[in-house]
């Protein structure tokens, strides 16, 4: 991948529960962010069409709705998406459910991104489920098959992201939450990393939300992150 600029790197979560107050916090970020994602909560709330909204003002969007249904239903749903004009999307990394978003995502300019096992899930959690591997193993079987069936990347802790940048190769974009500037709340985040050392581990771009969101000044904010990452 050619170097991304460090403003690109930054991908807003628009964790919020109406599109009123994302407009008013895209409004509030105006030139200083370039790439927003719409997770399952604004998607709900008329998240899609204001997706397609950011995409005509300019910016980039990532639609973090991890599909997960037979190939038929992922690879027509993944069309719609690659109509909106969405960068990325997600999808659980089934082999199937990532063949079918890859069939759906052809000829457009949407990356299919791969969730290997949702980071609420431990070992036990899994047992419950009826896997007979734990999420370490799961975690490597499902990011060598993303790369194998050629996704356009994976969602990662960022400790993650060094040991599978040497799994995987370089062919994948790493996309990591979990980030938090040095001396911000980790709020619910178990296993974070600052900007920089995110980007050092590996990782092409960085999700953050709360800490941009909920700051003062959320521009600052971002601006800061942006320093950060150009060290
Ligand atoms: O507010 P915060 O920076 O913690 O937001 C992180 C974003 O990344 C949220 O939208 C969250 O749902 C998402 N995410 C995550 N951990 C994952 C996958 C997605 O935090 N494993």
């Amino acid at each position: 991948m050619p170097a991304i600029a460090a403003r690109d790197r930054i991908i807003v979560a628009l964790d919020l529960p109406s599109v009123g107050e994302a407009a008013a916090m895209v409004e509030r970020l105006g030139d200083s962010v370039t790439f927003y994602k719409v997770g399952l909560e604004l998607a709900y709330a008329g998240g899609i069409d204001f997706a397609r909204d950011l995409v005509r003002s300019g910016k980039k969007v990532f639609l973090d709705l991890k599909l997960h249904d037979i190939p038929n239903t992922v690879a027509r749903a993944t069309e719609r998406v690659a109509d909106v004009g969405a960068t990325y999307l997600t999808v659980h990394a089934f082999p199937h459910t990532m063949r079918a978003a890859l069939e759906g995502s052809a000829g457009s300019g949407l990356k299919v991104l791969a969730v290997t096992v949702l980071t609420s899930n431990n070992d036990a959690d899994l047992a419950e489920a009826g896997y007979a591997v734990g999420v370490a193993d799961l975690v490597r079987r499902r990011a060598l098959q993303a790369a194998e069936i050629g996704v356009g990347g994976i969602v990662l802790s960022p400790e993650e992201a060094t040991a599978m940048r040497a799994l995987v190769g370089g062919g994948l974009d790493l996309v990591t939450p979990g980030i938090r500037p040095a001396g911000s709340d980790v709020g619910d985040q178990k296993r974070v990393m600052t900007p920089r050392r995110a980007i050092e581990a590996g990782a092409d771009r960085l999700v953050i939300g709360r800490p941009i969101t909920q700051s003062q000044d959320p521009k600052a904010t971002v601006e800061s992150i942006v320093l950060d990452i150009q060290q």
